[in-house]
């Protein structure tokens, strides 16, 4: 069926021998298989790219992508430091593929149809690994950035906002769609929203499914950086390689550290700052009081 097409399965242990069930051609070279559902993925140095590569329907997602970048995530190569994530062509992701909508949805990538008639735990484990798409972006060893232009709306708010960074151009505009559609967003993208604008305007720009600019997504804490359009390529580029300036276990303890302040007591995260620096100091000063 195409929900077992596209349904996320025992991944973790195929994606190593290079198949992922939901992306078409499983078995295929990688970067076939990834071209096939409109996503590339490149590896230069310590940076990463993906690209949500389908501009003529504005890097619409579909299941397959979400297993997709589960798949990217499980199999990153080690030097990685910096993950950025870009949308070929005037949007970054006009969000789910409305084909999802209907009965016969995207040949090979899945539909809601699919996964409406399935048992609950089968359902919550297919989104489970959707999920997994989206959160490793998040992990201490790596700093993830998104660069949006145009429209990122649902399904690629929420990519974006599964970023640690985002940088935008000034013609920006986030959407959080699901609700007007009659669903939730639910690719992780509701705590990272309301850890950085607060519940109030996260409910507000949720349950009003409006469109944020560029220049209020900067005011309220959605983006870091707005450039002009024809700058968001080199801004990018900019950044990433200013993130590449700190040494890299510093760099994953630090994330590590600030990532847990939230919810820590100002006492627990002072706790936490000495173990981690005690690691640190060790790492970096013990040879030469042993040599000396
Ligand atoms: N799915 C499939 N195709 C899409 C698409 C989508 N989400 N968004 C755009 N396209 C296609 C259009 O159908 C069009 O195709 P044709 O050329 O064959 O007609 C092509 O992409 C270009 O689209 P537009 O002409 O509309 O381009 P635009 O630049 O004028 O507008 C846009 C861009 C504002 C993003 C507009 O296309 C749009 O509103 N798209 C739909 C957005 C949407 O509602 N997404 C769902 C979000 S909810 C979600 O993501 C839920 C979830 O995760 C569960």
């Amino acid at each position: 069926s195409v929900s077992d097409e596209a349904g996320p399965g025992t991944q973790r242990a195929s994606s190593r021998a290079g198949g992922v069930r939901g992306v078409p051609g499983a078995g295929a070279p990688e970067s076939e298989r990834f071209a096939e559902i409109g996503l590339r993925f490149e590896v230069d140095g310590e940076i990463a790219t993906i690209t949500l590569d389908r501009p003529e329907r504005r890097n619409a997602q579909t299941f397959a992508t979400w297993s997709a970048l589960a798949e990217i995530g499980r199999t990153l190569p080690e030097q990685v430091r910096v993950v950025v994530v870009r949308g070929e062509g005037p949007s970054f992701s006009a969000g789910i593929d409305l084909r999802m909508f209907t009965p016969e949805g995207v040949p090979g990538q899945g539909s809601f149809a699919a996964e409406a008639v399935l048992d609950d735990e089968t359902f919550e484990r297919h989104v489970k690994e959707f999920q997994q798409g989206f959160l490793w972006l998040r992990d201490p060893g790596i700093v993830s950035v998104a660069a949006v232009q145009g429209h990122a709306i649902g399904a690629g708010f929420q990519l974006a906002l599964a970023c640690d960074l985002r940088i935008l151009a000034e013609d920006a505009k986030l959407c959080m769609k699901e609700p007007a559609l009659g669903l939730v967003p639910d690719l992780t993208g509701t705590k990272p929203l309301v850890d950085l604008v607060g519940l109030s305007r996260a409910v507000e720009i949720c349950l009003t499914a409006r469109v944020v600019d560029a220049g209020e997504a900067a005011r309220i804490g959605l983006a870091e950086r707005v450039v002009p359009a024809g700058e968001l390529r080199a801004a990018t580029r900019e950044l990433a390689t200013a993130l590449l300036a700190t040494d890299r276990a510093a760099a994953a303890a630090t994330k590590r550290l600030l990532q847990q302040a939230a919810h820590h007591t100002i006492e627990e995260q002072a706790a936490a700052e000495r173990a981690a620096q005690a690691v640190r100091v060790r790492a970096l000063f013990r040879g030469a009081v042993d040599g000396g």
